[in-house]
């Protein structure tokens, strides 16, 4: 197995099938919803920007376009190398093995950070949000995206997967921490139904992945998801 490094929450769809993670990274918010709320809300025009959780850098292109640096941080050594491969030819960007509750960045060095469902996920992440508030500069911008389980056909999906998450007491901890909730109904749109199953099954036990499956028709799918964001 390859290195990774302390505090890491594993992540089996990605850790164990970056391909087909790939491949549902294609099909996420075909319409772009996520990053025109982002951008309204904190552009990254000429700003240092952290995609924290970057996995294989999959994200790092798009801000590296208009950012003046971008640094991607990821636990699992195999997906960060990954990562500098995907960004070997942008100069503005560096990737570094580092986890959320030790960044390897300097205090007050970032502007806008990135993290898509990665570690901030909730209860147990406040070690990551005390280093958000050290690495941010003043008027800098957290960006957190994660599942919204009370709406959606992904949200059913998985609240099915996992019957005692509890979006009421993950949306009580944000508030408490300073972060105001963006919602936003995105879609999966694949090409191809296989890739569709493909990702079901990374994303969920195999008996739960057929189901939806069999109940699903289609190339789309969906899925509610909560932009958590905070100015600091
Ligand atoms: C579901 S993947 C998402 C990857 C990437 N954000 C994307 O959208 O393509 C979750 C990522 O978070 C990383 N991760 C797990 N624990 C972490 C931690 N403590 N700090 C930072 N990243 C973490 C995993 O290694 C994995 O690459």
């Amino acid at each position: 197995m390859a290195d990774v490094v302390r505090g890491a929450v594993p992540s089996p769809n990605i850790w164990n099938s970056p391909q087909v993670y790939e491949v549902e990274n294609r099909a996420v918010d075909p319409d772009g919803l996520i990053e025109a709320t982002m951008r309204r809300l904190h552009p990254w025009a000429g700003a240092n920007v952290l995609d924290l959780g970057c996995g294989t850098g999959f994200h790092l292109p798009l801000f590296a376009r208009e950012a003046t640096r971008v640094v991607g941080v990821e636990p699992h050594s195999g997906l960060a190398a990954a990562a500098r491969r995907r960004v070997a030819h942008l100069t503005n960007v560096t990737v570094r093995d580092g986890a959320a509750q030790a960044l390897p960045l300097p205090d007050a060095s970032v502007d806008v950070v990135h993290a898509r469902w990665a570690y901030f996920f909730g209860p147990g992440c406040e070690p990551g949000l005390a280093e958000l508030a050290r690495v941010l500069r003043r008027g800098g911008t957290a960006f957190l995206i994660d599942n919204d389980a009370t709406r959606s056909t992904f949200g059913g999906w998985f609240r099915r997967w996992l019957p005692d998450y509890n979006p009421g007491k993950v949306e009580r901890f944000w508030a408490r921490h300073g972060f105001t909730r963006e919602p936003l109904l995105i879609r999966w749109l694949f090409e191809r139904r296989a890739d569709l199953a493909a990702v079901l099954r990374i994303e969920f036990p195999a008996e739960l992945a057929e189901a939806f499956l069999a109940e699903h028709p289609g190339l789309e799918v969906d899925y509610a998801i909560n932009l958590w964001h905070r100015n600091y």
